[in-house]
């Protein structure tokens, strides 16, 4: 049977500032997942979020970029954002950024990542596995560098010098900056991995969307990688990049896939979009508590029966104890960067500024600027 696996994100209003849903919202948003298994729409499905974002982690057969699929997930989150409005929580439907969209979510302001795949049971996937990653204040690239370690530098993953994974990795990377349409370059690890990482150093402009099998060309990750200034012309909110990777056998193992994660490297985001601070791994249903927003991400994995129903119970990877050492130094390193404030490396270049009132700020002060009168100097206005 073909699977499709749908990971569907939005921030539709949060808590006392942008910190997390309220129970009511997920809630309603677990009824409606409840309410299409009945109806068959979905096999099957799971709520949680991560800081002010709402994830809906579902299983069906309509494949990707099914227009009943994200239609039923757009509808979820506008009555999610209903509730956030009648209570008056903060940001009420924020990323539901077009009026009602044509189906494909795409483009629409919600995070999507998907992966359709056979799902036989059989040699060389005797037992489907997967997990979903949930970031929050946080930019698109933010998976650039974990997700390069793992399926491109057996440092990293010893898996990669084994027979069924040796032939190496296919990189589908976006230019974020051709806003015209989806722009894709495919990149093979290894040969090519230089290339791959002089594209995916910069994580505001390049992400990675996909990765494959070379061995299999079976889909191993798919990754939301889409900036939401793009979209809404303004600043309206991070991107908060989610990510769905499957995981053993002729794909790497769960270890393999979080051990770059525990780097706990910078990214852009945080504070207003606008800074560069550490990826902190935090446990599922996480709220955003810490100084300046640090940005954060949750890891947790599913099996997958032969119908296409999840696991009973899930594990959360970095809800565990064994990642209380990550973040505490995910928070030293903050601090570090903090102590620098508006300096330099401590905030996003300009270019990402761009549509928040940052960029306002600066090009009001340019437009005063005035050559310096000197006698004969060089800058002298005629
Ligand atoms: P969210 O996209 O999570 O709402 O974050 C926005 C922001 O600017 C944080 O300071
Ligand atoms: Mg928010
Ligand atoms: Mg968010």
């Amino acid at each position: 049977m073909k699977l499709t696996l749908s990971l569907i994100k939005a921030d539709v209003g949060s808590i006392g500032g942008h910190t997390r849903p309220s129970e009511r919202m997920l809630d309603v948003v677990r009824k409606e997942v409840a309410a299409a298994i009945k109806k068959k729409l979905l096999i099957d499905g799971f709520v949680s979020h991560t800081g002010d974002d709402i994830a809906i982690v579902m299983s069906h057969t309509h494949g990707e970029g099914a227009d009943p699929i994200h239609k039923f997930a757009w509808n979820a989150f506008i009555k999610a954002a209903d509730v956030a409005k009648k209570f008056g929580l903060y940001g009420a439907g924020q990323d539901l950024l077009v009026d009602a969209p044509s189906g494909n979510l795409r483009g629409a302001g919600p995070a999507v990542a998907e992966i359709e795949f056979e799902h036989a049971l059989k040699s060389p996937r005797a037992a489907e596995s997967f997990m979903v990653f949930a970031a929050d204040k946080c930019g698109p690239g933010a998976y650039n560098l974990p997700l390069c370690l793992c399926f491109a530098d057996p440092m990293y993953c010893a898996g990669l010098m084994l027979p069924q994974m040796i032939k190496g990795f296919r990189f589908h990377i976006i230019d974020m900056d051709n806003t015209e349409g989806d722009s894709l370059i495919q990149l093979d690890a290894p040969e090519d991995a230089y290339k791959i990482a002089a594209l995916l150093r910069d994580n505001e402009r390049f992400a990675i969307d996909r990765i494959e099998s070379r061995t299999y060309g079976f889909t191993a990750a798919s990754i939301s990688a889409h900036r939401l200034h793009n979209i809404s012309g303004k600043y309206s909110g991070k991107d908060d990049p989610i990510a769905i990777v499957r995981n053993q056998g002729i794909f790497p193992a769960p270890e393999e896939i979080v051990l770059p994660f525990a780097k706990v490297h910078y990214v852009g985001g945080d504070a207003r979009g606008s800074h560069v601070m550490p990826l902190m791994p935090v446990a599922l249903n996480t709220p955003v508590a810490g100084v300046y927003c640090l940005p954060i991400i949750s890891c947790i994995g599913f099996s997958v029966d032969r119908a296409g129903h999840f696991s009973d119970q899930y594990i959360d990877f970095f809800g565990d104890v064994a990642w209380d050492d990550a973040r505490l130094r995910a928070q030293q390193k903050a601090l570090e960067m903090r102590a620098q404030g508006w300096s330099g490396a401590a905030m996003l270049p300009y270019a990402e500024l761009e549509y928040s009132g940052f960029r306002d700020t600066v090009t009001g002060l340019v437009n005063r600027f005035k050559y310096r009168e000197e006698k004969g100097g060089k800058g002298k206005k005629k």
